[in-house]
């Protein structure tokens, strides 16, 4: 496994592949890399000749400083997770081989609409950031297929979006969203709760599988249940910022008969957590 720093190396090893007519599968990441993350790795394992992983905390999808230098960094340990699976290469950039203009003097990518609703209304240029981001990985790595996980459901969609308006010729592949058992969605900023907050936290996705099996059950009325699952947040000691029933597609208005999406964001503490569930 090699550990590359310089976006010109990566490239180098990138035109040696691409030369030798080997698949190359992407999986990047922001690191503090939990089994979420590993199973993602391990999908691309079985589609790929070489695997990239790249660990970069984006400053650029920050909208608090504070939520980015709070944002658990753990390399050592993230190699030593990814040197049992035998993956060809780690890039890890620094902010300076990345953004060597800095942070304001950029090109950004906005991918318009659904970069605006739901996580993007709650943390406005977030997804400018990812965009921005992931744009500039997929030229420097060049994969066939990029795998991402569905825990970010509307960042899946945002980049689907992109990869088809700016004719990447790239796969996205989304994974399921892996849990603990009480259902609380793996993510990196679990680690950052408190022992009780930790016991509340999988409220947020019990309110998600309740609304999915009232809609089962035929009861159609979104907005009523959007309101009870708040307010069922509210009690669980938590600030929910949305809980929505959309397009599993768009994420437009919910369609009865269409294929459905819940997604919920909720502030626990200090720290905030999402989640989503397909109908
Ligand atoms: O999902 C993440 O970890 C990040 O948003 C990504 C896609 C690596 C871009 O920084």
């Amino acid at each position: 496994m090699r550990l590359i720093q310089r976006p010109s190396e990566m490239h180098a090893c990138v035109v040696d592949w691409q030369q030798a007519g080997q698949k190359i599968v992407f999986v990047p990441t922001m690191g503090n890399l939990h089994a979420g993350h590993l199973s993602l790795v391990e999908h691309a394992m079985s589609l790929a000749d070489r695997v990239v992983v790249s660990i970069f905390v984006n400053p650029l999808q920050f909208n608090e400083s504070g939520d980015f230098d709070a944002y658990p960094r753990s390399l050592d340990d993230d190699l030593k997770q990814l040197t049992d699976f035998q993956i060809d290469a780690v890039f890890v950039p620094s902010e300076a081989d990345l953004y060597p203009q800095g942070r304001e003097c950029l090109t950004w990518i906005e991918v318009p609409t659904l970069s605006t609703m739901l996580e993007g209304a709650s943390r406005p240029g977030h997804f400018r950031g990812v965009a921005t981001v992931v744009a500039k990985l997929f030229h420097l790595v060049q994969p066939e297929v990029a795998v991402f996980g569905e825990k970010d459901y509307q960042q899946l969609l945002v980049i689907r979006q992109m990869v088809a308006d700016l004719n990447f010729p790239i796969e996205i592949v989304g994974l399921p969203t892996c849990r603990e058992s009480d259902g609380l969605a793996l993510s990196s900023r679990n680690s950052r709760l408190t022992a009780v907050e930790r016991q509340k936290a999988p409220a947020l996705y019990h309110s998600l599988c309740l609304i999915k099996e009232k809609i089962q059950a035929g009861i159609t009325e979104f907005a009523l249940l959007e309101n009870e699952a708040t307010r069922a947040l509210h009690q669980e000691g938590m600030e929910p910022e949305y809980v929505c029933v959309r397009s599993a597609r768009d994420l437009g208005p919910a369609r009865v008969g269409a294929d459905l999406v819940i997604l919920a964001a909720a502030r626990l503490g200090q720290i905030r957590l999402i989640d989503n569930l397909r109908v």
